[in-house]
């Protein structure tokens, strides 16, 4: 695989007609000076010398970028509520986290909220990679004053990971299994990627039960389409050794509550409240058990 070949090829995905102009306001932005970052749960930039002009600027940038699942950010005073409180799933993770001078990857790393989260944490490198042109726009956006040059951003797919040969010492990919329709071959592509004794962090929908078997939704579950398998946790323990990972860890599972995913401001349409049975929240609309994930760690061979 000549990653580096398919890597210019996507260049050519920002010139897309929605895109182009997103491109084309974010080009016209103007620099700022002396721009402070805060690496809290909102990701904060702040400068003395942004006007209110410029400030409104971005923050029609920012708009036009919508919508703005992952966050929360705030530019020079717009905040930017994003659907997803991802702070939530960071901090759940952060305990476990020894990034220091590691070479990671965030493989689904939509805008990079958790990449700019992990530079407090001290990595080498992190490339995040996903092949959403709208996403890596919001990330080029942030990144336009946070000017990390620790952080890269790829528009691929985890497909492609295996073409990153024995590369990461952490690779991360969250909330991504479940929309792949060979978690095997998903899962083999991430071992691939990671140097021996490297390590997976990865969380995924799951259900309860002791048996290794999955939820296989007739259509879509809790109104996402893509969803191919929600398994228990012993089948993803089976599917993580299938492809090569060894001691497997069960983190945490915990519940997707309303006040994690909701409808926001800087998103059209519907979110968690809209996916769950009126009348039964602990299902989702389809009848199936209500989304809960499944944190894990395991490492490869
Ligand atoms: C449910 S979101 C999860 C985002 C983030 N990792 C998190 O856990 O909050 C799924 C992400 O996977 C991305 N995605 C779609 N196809 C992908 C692929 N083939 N490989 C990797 N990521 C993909 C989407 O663009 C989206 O950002």
């Amino acid at each position: 695989m000549n990653i580096e070949a398919i890597i210019k090829e996507r260049q050519s995905w920002l010139r897309w007609k929605n895109i182009a102009p997103i491109r084309e306001a974010l080009r016209q932005l103007p620099e700022i000076e002396d721009v402070e970052v805060s690496l809290g749960d909102c990701v904060t930039l702040r400068s003395d010398r942004v006007t209110q002009e410029l400030a409104g600027a971005v923050e029609r940038v920012a708009r036009m970028m919508m919508p703005w699942r992952k966050g929360p950010f705030d530019l020079f005073g717009t905040f930017i509520d994003s659907e997803w409180r991802s702070y939530k799933k960071f901090n759940l993770l952060k305990p476990y986290l020894d990034l220091e001078g590691k070479r990671v990857a965030d493989v689904g790393c939509n805008n990079g909220y958790y990449m700019f989260r992990m530079l407090e944490l001290g990595p080498a490198q992190v490339l995040g990679i996903d092949p959403s042109p709208l996403f890596r726009s919001q990330f080029d956006l942030i990144n336009r004053y946070v000017k990390s040059d620790r952080l890269r951003y790829e528009m691929l797919g985890i497909e492609h990971m295996r073409g990153f040969a024995d590369m990461f010492d952490t690779v991360f990919c969250l909330g991504v299994l479940y929309h792949r329709s060979d978690p095997v071959v998903a899962l083999k592509s991430l071992k691939q990627s990671l140097k021996r004794g490297g390590e997976l962090y990865l969380d995924t929908f799951m259900i309860d039960g002791e048996e290794p078997i999955c939820l296989v939704p007739e259509s879509t579950y809790s109104k996402i389409s893509n969803i191919h398998f929600v398994p228990t946790v012993p089948a993803l323990e089976n599917w993580c050794k299938k492809a090569g990972f060894e001691r497997f860890e069960v983190l945490e599972i915990v519940r997707t509550e309303p006040d994690e995913q909701r409808k926001t401001d800087w998103i059209q349409g519907e979110s968690l409240e809209d996916f769950l049975h009126p009348e039964n929240p602990s299902l989702t609309i389809e009848g199936y058990p209500a989304p809960k994930r499944v944190y894990i760690k395991t490492y490869r061979k």
